[in-house]
């Protein structure tokens, strides 16, 4: 695979990657909202798009959700322009969400014989269709499910980053999480697993030390699936940014190197 470039070149369009995975609180939007900063701090143009209703991006880039007019879920029904709901902090592009997200399955299934959303399932392709030139790299964060803004995420992506904790339960995440993967893939969508980031290690406990071999050799047996080099500690500072809505790549350089890692196979 080609090294993305970070030129200004006119044919330029944006890798487009989830963070995406079932289970809950694993750290998706701690990895979009670091890579996003630490993507700017090595000079690529990037963008983030909110694709959960619980619209964490916003927090976790100090702005207040209560604020926004307008959100994806106006672009996703065809009421807003990307450009219009656009927001800008820490040097990326921000495309929020609140929890008028929520009401995207609804409204789309109430349609779903007429002619309003011929494509309930590409409303997000489309939309990033109106901005994928602007962009090196296009992150969107997602929520812990299978419905439709996840569908619509998965579906308008070029690869996908799997976060999880090396305990049970998160790890069981990874293979439902794959599953959803391969049967988008088996109906002939283009997509790339780009791997597993193992978050919020404990790496002095034994637990983490003996399930994160573990996962390591489950995948070394998988050629298909890779699990990063790179590993995200589980450390107070982490919880303590996105609490205070100051992205700071400076503090998160494991994050930095994951960023360097993921460019060095994207
Ligand atoms: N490496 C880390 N160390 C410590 N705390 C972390 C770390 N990464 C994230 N957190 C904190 O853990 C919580 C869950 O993280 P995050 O919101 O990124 O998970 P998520 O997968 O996006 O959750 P959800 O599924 O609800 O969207 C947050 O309070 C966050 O600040
Ligand atoms: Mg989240």
């Amino acid at each position: 695979m080609a090294r993305h470039s970070k030129t200004t070149n006119i044919t330029k369009t944006a890798r487009i990657i989830s963070v995406a995975s079932q289970k809950g609180g694993v750290g998706k939007t701690a990895t979009v909202t670091n890579m996003a900063v630490g993507l700017v701090s090595l000079g690529y143009k990037t963008a983030v798009i909110d694709m959960d209703a619980q619209g964490h991006i916003a927090f976790s880039f100090g702005i207040k959700k209560s604020n926004l007019t307008k959100t994806i879920y106006d672009v996703l029904v065809g009421e807003a322009k990307m450009r219009e709901i656009k927001q800008h902090a820490f040097g990326v592009d921000l495309y929020l969400s609140n929890n008028s997200l929520s009401d995207l399955s609804p409204r789309v299934m109430s349609h779903l014989n007429s002619k309003l959303f011929p494509a309930p399932k590409y409303l997000l392709k489309n939309a990033i269709g109106q901005i994928k030139a602007q962009y090196d790299y296009i992150l969107i964060d997602t929520s812990p499910s299978n419905d439709i803004p996840t569908l619509n995420s998965l579906l308008a992506s070029t690869d996908i980053i799997i976060p999880a904790l090396p305990e049970g339960l998160s790890v069981d995440g990874i293979f439902d999480t794959i599953l959803l993967i391969k049967s988008i893939q088996q109906q002939g969508t283009k997509i790339n697993i780009l791997g597993i980031l193992p978050t919020m290690v404990q790496d002095h406990t034994n637990l983490h030390s003996v399930m994160l071999q573990d996962l390591r050799k489950r995948f070394a047996e998988n050629p298909d699936i890779k699990v990063f080099d790179t590993v995200i500690k589980r450390a107070i500072r982490h919880g303590l940014a996105q609490t205070h809505g100051e992205p700071d790549i400076n503090k998160a350089p494991e994050y930095l190197s994951f960023v360097k890692e993921v460019l060095s196979i994207a």
